[in-house]
């Protein structure tokens, strides 16, 4: 029996290199040694004769550094120095390739204790907005290669380091080398490198460039049952796949002829689907009654290939059409001899490859080279979080960068504020390629310059601020930008006094307001445009008396006002003191929006640690207002705060400890246990409702939720449920109609779509969202589900019930037990509240009443009285909700 095991990429580059026989070129070739300076620097690497060179023309960050002098003779000169991010969540390379063309890239990443701690890092490494694979370095002098094959959607790629721990992301090299575009195919995905070995006589060499002129590194491998048998003669391996002739020259066959030969791995992932390579070419000098015949079957005889011969001196390649995996994660060949064979099977070259599913899209690439340009033009690169793709994935948006994320298309940005960016020079007309933009703000800067007519074609643009740029030349407004402003369909705030609003209007005339952070505790608070419509009697909140202007651009917003005392000190906590409330993040629990959450226990009670990502200044923005909103807010609905930590850049958030996880988790018995009933469904519903309708008239000011979803509907021990994750929530002045605009947030699916085209911001856009989640509790189907007839939640209840009855979408796990004429009622209400127009939705005082009268009807029905459905009322008038109309029932 044969058994082999390979360790997932541990490549060791020893210091033999074989010879190659001739130099090709390296057309296509980009070989960069990160951190080599000075940063114009080639060199010829000595036994590959690959031409490398510095990284910095293609990364802005990170700091060089060198392995240390003692390990440099056991490696090749591209990893001597590397480059290491010590600061930002996420660092990017930038690179120039040929879109749609297929490569092969290689991070090779050796610690080599280049910074003196000799702690092995950890982190991830990203391909534009997706995960690629994690990096874990084994030992202070390990290789780890790490290799993807990829089809570049876009002319420019980036490659990313992501921080995941507390050890530092660094790179030695990283190499891109274009492939024949026609080899590797796979279904869907791409692949990352598993193992790729030959099997020589002698162990510890490894074949790469120039052999390989696509630059493969072939890894040697050897053992004891195994025999090498090798040939002079060339070996035909003139195909796609380009395979070297050293590489085919030798094979493996097994010591003891007579028994099958068996050849295994392990992959960590057992969900992993793999492409499986194997090369063959008889390289023996057969007698003419010789015969070579072998089956080869894997994991208990599912056939792979049978009858097989390999050719004389000729490559043959032989891979599966589509991913195979395993349910143990073990692959296990058996290569056996066939009836008429004379000798064993043979294998010259194996390579083992898993899909991995890119399936995050990059942002618009016009839109990406707009930044990249504005980035550069403005000298950003001090922005931290302005990494990678811009708005991609969300987690990583950059600072000042808002942006919408339509389904299946690729994201945009619909807001950028670069206010006190130090801006110099003129306004760039990079600004114009974003054309889905609603909202900039290039206020104080140092701009000068013209302002440019482009604002005026820009059909979206709603609000435009040049405030505080002294040097800005505002004589000369372009004609077309001044038509939009006078046409209302624009504002544009230059500072004070020099404001051009839309017109007035006899009753209602819109004043623009900036609100602006106030020092203290809450400076690096949002800074962001809010812009609403307010009753010219109560313009109250504008400084100036008479005629509506832009009080220099500051209205204080007295929601989020400057009151600092609000962070009380008895709630804070330390960061020591979180670690051992956590005892060190022990338990995890989930990961929300902007970090992981931990289970921890707080003077004997079980408490919710959300520790928050401390990289984007989003991020410190959104807890900021969490905090300020949760201390501020209680309710039995709601998710009560009992702490936070504010600890220099370590920010939590400590909540009250829920014991049942989320309701999503709850329905699709994710967390076992029994399946909520009609009754529990019910009882949460309207508890949920309960907690909304908090927000919307119990709070002063009023406040709207922004992300409702059964994500964020978390219960306890006795399934009570409570409404959480307030990151998202703003405040909005009580005086005046109720709209803000900001810049659109919340989650695929449950956004309210009029909110979406308009950013106009109300009550009624959680009322939407409820309305989802009602669909969800009834129907346990996914918000979205591309395979349904109709991929909306929304949509397909419509649809379904235009065809069947109310049976035909109730949650199949409720096995009928359920109230009809009771699910009819809150489908009538869940599908009024996402009536596309919003003043046709109830209100959530109105939505928590009919569902008072759900749960009476269950409890009426579970009691065994009939009599109150006779009673049901029904008061929303569906007919304009959608293309549904109440069917037989
Ligand atoms: C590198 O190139 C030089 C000059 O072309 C050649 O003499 C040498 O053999 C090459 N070395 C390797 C390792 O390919
Ligand atoms: C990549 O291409 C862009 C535009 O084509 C160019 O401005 C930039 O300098 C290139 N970057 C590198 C590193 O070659
Ligand atoms: C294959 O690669 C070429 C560049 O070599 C590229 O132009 C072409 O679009 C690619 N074909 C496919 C199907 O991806
Ligand atoms: C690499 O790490 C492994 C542990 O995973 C260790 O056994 C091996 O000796 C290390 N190799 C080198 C060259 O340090
Ligand atoms: C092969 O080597 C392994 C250990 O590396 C040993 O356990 C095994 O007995 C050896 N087998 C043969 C046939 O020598
Ligand atoms: C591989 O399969 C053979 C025969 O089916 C079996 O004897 C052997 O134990 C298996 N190896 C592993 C690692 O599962
Ligand atoms: C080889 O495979 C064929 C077809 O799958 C099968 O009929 C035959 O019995 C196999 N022979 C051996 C020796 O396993
Ligand atoms: C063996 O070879 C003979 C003659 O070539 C053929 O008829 C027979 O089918 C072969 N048997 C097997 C098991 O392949
Ligand atoms: C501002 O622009 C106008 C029109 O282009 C020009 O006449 C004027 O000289 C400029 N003013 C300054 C201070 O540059």
């Amino acid at each position: 029996m044969k058994t082999l095991h390979w360790f997932l990429l541990l490549l060791i580059i020893a210091f033999t290199v074989l010879r190659s026989v001739e130099a090709q070129n390296q057309a296509g070739f980009i070989s960069l040694d990160c951190g080599l300076v000075p940063k114009e620097t080639t060199y010829v690497e000595r036994s590959t004769n690959i031409t490398y060179k510095s990284d910095a023309d293609y990364i802005d960050s990170g700091l060089v550094g060198k392995i240390n002098d003692a390990y440099k003779t056991l490696f090749q000169q591209q990893v001597w120095a590397l480059r290491s991010f010590p600061v930002g969540q996420r660092n990017c390379y930038n690179v120039n390739l040929t879109a749609s063309r297929k490569y092969l890239i290689r991070g090779t990443f050796v610690y080599g204790n280049y910074d003196g701690l000799n702690q092995l890092p950890s982190f991830d490494l990203h391909i534009g907005p997706n995960k690629w694979s994690s990096v874990k370095i084994r030992g202070v002098t390990n290789t780890s290669m790490h290799e993807i094959i990829h089809v570049i959607p876009q002319n420019s790629l980036q490659v990313c380091l992501v921080k995941t721990g507390p050890t530092t992301p660094f790179i030695s090299s990283l190499e891109f080398r274009p492939l024949n575009n026609e080899t590797y195919a796979t279904q869907s995905g791409s692949l990352t490198l598993f193992a790729r070995v030959y099997f020589p006589s002698t162990s510890s060499s490894f074949i790469r460039y120039d052999e390989d002129i696509h630059d493969r590194v072939w890894n040697s491998y050897t053992d004891n049952e195994t025999v090498s048998i090798s040939t002079d003669l060339p070996v035909d391996t003139s195909n796609i796949y380009d395979v070297p002739q050293s590489v085919m020259k030798t094979a493996a066959v097994p010591k003891n002829a007579s028994q099958p030969w068996h050849l295994w791995w392990e992959l960590d992932d057992i969900t992993a689907q793999s492409y499986i390579y194997m090369h063959f070419a008889e390289v023996q000098n057969l007698k003419a009654s010789d015969i070579r015949e072998f089956n080869i079957t894997y994991n208990e005889g599912i056939r792979w290939y049978s009858y097989l011969r390999p050719s004389k001196l000729s490559i043959s390649i032989f891979s599966n059409p589509k991913a195979v995996s395993s349910s143990n994660g073990i692959f296990n060949f058996t290569f056996a001899m066939t009836g008429n064979s004379t000798l064993p099977p043979l294998l010259n070259a194996l390579e083992i490859y898993t899909v991995v599913d890119l399936l995050q899209l990059e942002t618009n690439k016009d839109e990406v080279t707009a930044m990249m340009n504005i980035k550069e033009t403005y000298g950003l690169s001090k922005k931290i979080s302005w990494q990678g793709d811009p708005c991609a994935p969300q987690i990583y948006l950059w600072e000042g960068v808002n942006c919408s994320y339509p389904d299946s298309e690729a994201s945009r940005i619909i807001s950028l504020n670069l206010n006190a960016s130090e801006l110099t020079g003129s306004i760039t007309s990079d600004i114009s390629k974003l054309t889905q933009l609603t909202v900039l703000d290039l206020s104080n800067n140092d701009l000068s310059g013209e302002i440019p007519a482009f604002f005026a074609d820009m059909k979206l643009l709603k609000l435009i601020n040049l405030s505080g740029n002294p040097r800005l030349n505002l004589t000369a407004i372009p004609d077309s930008l001044q038509e939009r402003v006078n046409s209302n369909s624009l504002t544009l705030i230059l500072g004070e006094n020099q404001n051009l609003n839309p017109k007035k209007e006899s009753k209602k005339v819109p004043v623009v307001a900036i609100a602006a952070s106030v020092a203290g505790v809450f400076a690096l608070l949002v800074i962001f445009a809010i812009y609403f419509v307010i009753k010219r009697k109560s313009a109250k909140n504008t400084k100036a008396p008479g005629p509506p202007s832009v009080a220099s651009g500051i209205v204080k917003s007295e929601t989020r006002s400057s009151n600092p005392s609000i962070m009380t000190k008895e709630r804070k906590i330390t960061y020591p003191e979180v670690l051992k409330m956590t005892n060190n993040f022990e338990r995890v629990l989930g990961k929300g929006g902007f970090g992981t959450v931990y289970h921890g226990n707080l003077d004997d009670a079980q408490v919710a640690v959300k520790m928050l990502s401390h990289s984007s200044a989003q991020g410190y923005k959104e807890f900021k207002a969490e905090v300020e909103l949760l201390l501020r807010v209680h309710h039995r609905h709601l998710v009560g705060l009992v702490g936070y930590c504010d600890d220099g850049d370590n920010l939590a958030l400590i909540y009250e400890y829920m014991a049942n996880g989320d309701l999503r988790e709850n329905m699709s018995g994710k967390r076992g246990g029994n399946v909520l009933t009609w009754e529990n469904r019910m009882q949460i519903a309207v508890e949920a409702a309960q907690g909304l309708e908090y927000l919307h008239n119990g709070c002063r000011p009023p406040m709207v939720h922004r992300d409702v979803k059964t994500t964020n509907i978390l219960l306890n021990e006795r399934c009570g449920a409570k409404l959480a994750d307030f990151g998202l929530s703003r405040s909005f002045p009580i005086d005046g109609e109720c709209h803000v605009s900001t810049v659109v947030a919340g989650t695929p699916g449950y956004l309210d779509p009029e909110y979406y085209k308009t950013n106009w911001l109300s009550e009624k856009s959680d009322v939407y969202s409820f309305g989802v989640v009602l669909l969800e509790i009834v129907t346990n189907q996914p918000v979205i589900n591309k395979m349904r007839e109709r991929p909306h939640i929304n949509e397909w209840v419509g649809f379904m019930l235009t065809k069947g009855d109310i049976k035909s979408i109730v949650d199949p796990k409720l096995m009928g037990d359920f109230d009809t004429n009771g699910a009819w009622k809150v489908v009538e209400l869940a599908l009024a509240c996402v009536n596309p127009s919003s003043n046709r939705r109830p209100t959530m005082a109105h939505v928590v009443m009919e569902l008072n009268e759900c749960v009476a009807f269950e409890n009426a029905r579970r009691q065994g009285s009939e009599e109150m459905y006779s009673m049901a009322s029904v008061d929303y008038s569906l007919s304009s909700a959608s293309e549904f109309a109440p069917g037989a029932r």
